[in-house]
């Protein structure tokens, strides 16, 4: 499956389930949803103060480590993890590569990861995207990047994988601005390995941070100027990476 060229960005959720009811969600959730106010377990919670705090991180020190479970639907965690387990299950997430395009190169000394690109038409999707559209308006505001889009993949790390020290994006190519990953794994211990190990703007070789990749929790980060390494996965590692970006139509990274 990883021997083809294929450059894919692959959408493998067919089914709009856009206007499905909570109720949906909850079931696909299992039980870990109770009933009752629906129009309320579905919303996210970004208020303004949480949003100037989170610009304030990103301008003061380029980069911070959020929870993100009370911000985030009910069960909308548990229900990304259900989707991801599944797409990696049926072989239909494609290894990453570097680059993309023509220039898309699988190095696997770099980079071993397996990902999906989202779109959004699942419910689980559609409500993630609802969050970010509302994070990349409340950034917007704060921040004037002019960010206009964004785009996020699922991403797999079976146990052994890595991803070695990179940016996010070419610096002055202003595509990918700032960049969200956003982690799926219950119960990660510190013998799982996987952090997320965040490097100075300023010097690449001092590391700043250690993210361990929890479900709920996630890290920002200005994409040109965070070096950023995933260490070795002992177990299997889901995440939801994102990309805001200034570019309306696609350009290289
Ligand atoms: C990436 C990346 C970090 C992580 O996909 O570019 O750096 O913690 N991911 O998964
Ligand atoms: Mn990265």
């Amino acid at each position: 499956m990883d021997a083809q060229n294929n450059d894919a960005v692959i959408v493998p959720l067919s089914e709009p389930l856009l206007e499905r009811s909570a109720g949906v969600l909850n079931a696909a959730v299992g039980d870990a949803v109770a009933g009752g106010d629906e129009s309320g377990s579905l919303a996210c919670h970004v208020d303004e103060q949480w949003l100037d705090d989170l610009a304030d991180a990103l301008s003061e020190q380029a980069w911070l480590g959020v929870d993100l479970t009370a911000r985030l639907p009910e069960g909308l965690l548990a229900a990304l993890l259900n989707e991801v387990t599944i797409l990696d299950k049926t072989d239909a997430m494609n290894r990453a590569g570097i680059g993309r395009g023509a220039d898309l190169v699988k190095d696997r000394s770099v980079r071993r990861d397996k990902i999906a690109w989202l779109e959004g038409c699942s419910e689980p999707q559609a409500l993630l995207f609802s969050f970010l559209e509302q994070l990349k308006a409340g950034l917007n505001q704060r921040l004037f990047l002019g960010l206009k889009r964004f785009e996020a993949h699922y991403a797999t790390y079976q146990s052994g994988d890595f991803y070695k020290r990179h940016v996010d994006s070419f610096r002055g190519r202003a595509s990918r601005v700032i960049s969200l990953v956003l982690y799926l794994n219950d119960d990660w211990g510190l013998e799982d390995g996987g952090e997320l190990q965040v490097f100075s703007s300023h010097d690449e070789s001092r590391p700043v941070g250690l993210v361990r990749p929890e479900s709920g929790r996630a890290v920002l980060f200005l994409s040109e100027e965070v070096p950023h390494e995933v260490l070795q996965a002992r177990r299997t590692r889901y995440s939801v990476a994102c990309w805001f970006r200034q570019d309306e139509v696609p350009l290289p990274l």
